[in-house]
């Protein structure tokens, strides 16, 4: 695809050669991201971070990304702040809020919204999660992270990869898009485990199936996260449910701690969760006393959405190879912290 000037509405957009480029401007920005060297590229541009769901790694992360590649952030959250709350049509605030910004990011509840409102920017637009559709950039550093951890093992392959996807299967986003990413790659093993309810929907299933994955369906957890390579957790999306008792019926029906981990796992399984993760004791996805085992890799996870995050930037507004000119090192203190 030509990055540049484009939006990012859908996994759909990439190819395999795409993915790769993503990935190897991320690994540049590290210095960047890791606080070694500062960068000005983007002096002078504004990320307009239109964020009208709850968000706390998605939007700080995209905001982090643009700052550390030079540029400013103008931010709106929340519906009651905005001019929507007047009746303004999606149409109006993307005529008006593209004269403002260089770049959009926007997270909204709708289906379809970010695409709708995509159509009437000047500027490009990344989907930053639009209803129970897509999540492209969350799939991204999903598969990046999933790269890296098994690097760390000593993998270089992504080609017959083994995936156990847990939870809300129907109305998570992330496991959408992640699932269209894996498409993308050869002899994938999915196994999905939800409640029957709220499974994969089957048109991504039978996406899967075309690309000559095997997609096994499940129900229950134990005993189906004994062979796969990575073990992801979603959360139940109450937001997307009539009310919270119908949240209530799924709630901490996947309850993976050390002990299950132990008991079922192969023992470089890599745990992932896209966060924020339920630790609530109703629910409890992922339990604290995983926060030791050196396979939990969400919040290494949540780092690398900055590295992925600022390839998109970079790569959408074509400064890549700009990056490193006009660089320096840091001049305060920065504790090793990545
Ligand atoms: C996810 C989302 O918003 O879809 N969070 C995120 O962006 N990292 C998953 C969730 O909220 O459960």
């Amino acid at each position: 695809m030509k990055f540049s000037g484009s939006h990012i509405l859908s996994i759909s957009q990439f190819d395999r050669s795409d993915i790769e480029r993503v990935f190897e401007v991320a690994d540049r920005m590290a210095p960047y991201a890791h606080r070694q060297r500062v960068t000005k590229v983007l002096d002078g541009a504004i990320l307009g971070n239109m964020f009208f769901e709850p968000s706390t790694r998605t939007r700080v992360s995209f905001g982090c990304a643009f700052n550390l590649l030079g540029g400013e952030v103008r931010e709106t959250t929340g519906f009651e702040t905005s001019a929507i709350a007047k009746g303004e049509s999606l149409y109006d605030t993307a005529r008006v809020l593209s004269g403002y910004s260089d770049v959009i990011v926007m997270r909204h509840p709708v289906s379809g919204s970010v695409a709708e409102f995509a159509a009437a920017s000047r500027v490009p637009v990344m989907n930053g999660g639009d209803g129970a559709n897509e999540h492209p950039s969350q799939a991204l550093l999903d598969l990046y992270t999933i790269r890296k951890e098994l690097q760390h093992q000593g993998r270089s392959d992504l080609d017959g990869l083994r995936i156990a996807m847990i939870g809300d299967l129907k109305y998570g986003r992330t496991v959408h898009s992640l699932c269209k990413l894996l498409c993308l790659y050869r002899n994938v093993t999915v196994v999905l485990i939800a409640p029957t309810e709220l499974q994969m929907p089957p048109a991504i299933v039978e996406q899967l199936r075309s690309a000559g994955h095997t997609v096994l369906e499940s129900d229950v957890m134990e005993g189906s996260i004994s062979k796969v390579d990575i073990a992801y957790s979603t959360r139940i999306q109450e937001e997307r449910f009539a009310d919270r008792a119908e949240a209530d019926l799924y709630r901490g029906r996947y309850r993976l701690n050390q002990a299950i981990y132990t008991r079922n796992c192969e023992p470089n399984t890599v745990i992932m969760h896209p966060l924020p993760r339920d630790s609530r004791s109703e629910a409890n996805e992922l339990d604290n006393d995983l926060n030791d085992n050196p396979n939990l890799a969400i919040f290494r996870q949540a780092d690398n959405g900055v590295l992925v995050r600022m390839a998109l930037f970079a790569l959408i507004l074509d400064v890549v190879e700009q990056v490193d000119k006009n660089a320096r090192d840091v001049n305060w203190y920065t504790e090793r912290r990545f």
